[in-house]
């Protein structure tokens, strides 16, 4: 993998503080179609198999599709909460698995740009949701844009998805850079998936964890860390479910990779 290129970003707000309310947690990666909203689904159901009050917020705001792969056709969106014709409890809608969502639907496209009006309705409805769940989850798009850094800049943890394919880990690895020298993130999460092999995710959490130490460079008072907090492996069930637009927890429990969320959801609840 190259990853030696510097990726020029955008300048972002800092992570903000831990408040009271859901754990929020943004799951995003540097390559797009890597698995991203085939996990958040599946980690919400298994977070609210556990007796989690689980709320998925569609976050890739110009490309949504967590509707697609729920199957769910929603008369109200984020779009009618973001220009007031529906209210939060309106727009927030229960999804097959358990847990509920706020989807972007096809509206948004208008909102992939982040102006002054986006990022403080995003801000606000984050705000507003925490108190009534225990897990937030931020679906959000791919790579380094500025809708998607200051989506992940909402959330207190962030997940990354990367495919072990060279292109993904480059991109995860940008990703990971901006992070931590953009949002002074000391301690990112990752998830391998479509691994190939048993243990795969270790090693490339591992490089992963070498390359930034190295190129990150020294940070005041705390070392970085990327933590695998999971690997799945490539699995047929996981194209079946989508292709059939049902929840791989709910209709193929047994799978490999269900059994892989099911203990990335146990890893999250500590
Ligand atoms: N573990 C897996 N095994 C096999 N196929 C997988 C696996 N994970 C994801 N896929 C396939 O990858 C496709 C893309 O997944 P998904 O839509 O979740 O990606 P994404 O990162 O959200 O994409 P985007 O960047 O467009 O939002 C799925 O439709 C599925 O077919
Ligand atoms: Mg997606």
């Amino acid at each position: 993998m190259s990853t030696t290129s510097d990726p020029a970003a955008p300048a972002m707000p800092h992570a903000r503080p831990a408040r009271a309310g859901a754990r929020t947690l943004a799951v995003t990666s540097g390559k797009g179609g890597v698995g991203k909203t085939f996990v958040t689904a599946n980690l919400a159901a298994a977070l609210a198999a556990r007796g989690q009050k689980v709320l998925v917020l569609d976050a890739d705001l110009g490309l949504a599709n967590l509707d697609v792969v729920l199957n769910l056709h929603p008369k109200l969106t984020l779009h009618d909460v973001f220009t007031e014709k529906a209210t939060l409890e309106q727009a927030i809608l229960p999804a097959p698995g358990g847990f509920s969502v706020l989807l972007a639907g096809s509206g948004m496209v208008e909102y992939s740009r982040l102006t002054p009006e986006v990022r403080d309705k995003l801000l606000h409805i984050v705000d507003l949701v925490k108190p009534r769940f225990d897990w937030v989850l931020l679906d959000t798009g791919a790579g380094i844009s500025d809708v998607v850094l200051f989506a992940i800049s909402l959330a207190t943890d962030v997940l990354v998805v990367a495919t072990p394919e060279p292109t993904s880990l480059t991109d995860a690895y940008a990703t990971i850079k901006v992070l931590a020298t953009q949002q002074d993130r000391r301690h990112v999460g990752l998830l391998v998936n479509q691994a190939n092999r048993v243990g795969e995710g270790k090693l490339i959490c591992s490089q992963l964890q070498q390359v930034l130490q190295r190129f990150v460079g020294p940070m005041p008072g705390q070392a970085f860390r990327l933590e695998l907090y999971g690997e799945v492996k490539a699995d047929q069930a996981v194209r079946q479910a989508v292709l059939k637009r049902q929840l791989m927890l709910e209709h193929y429990p047994g799978c490999d990779a269900a059994q892989a969320i099911k203990a990335l959801a146990s890893k999250l609840l500590g």
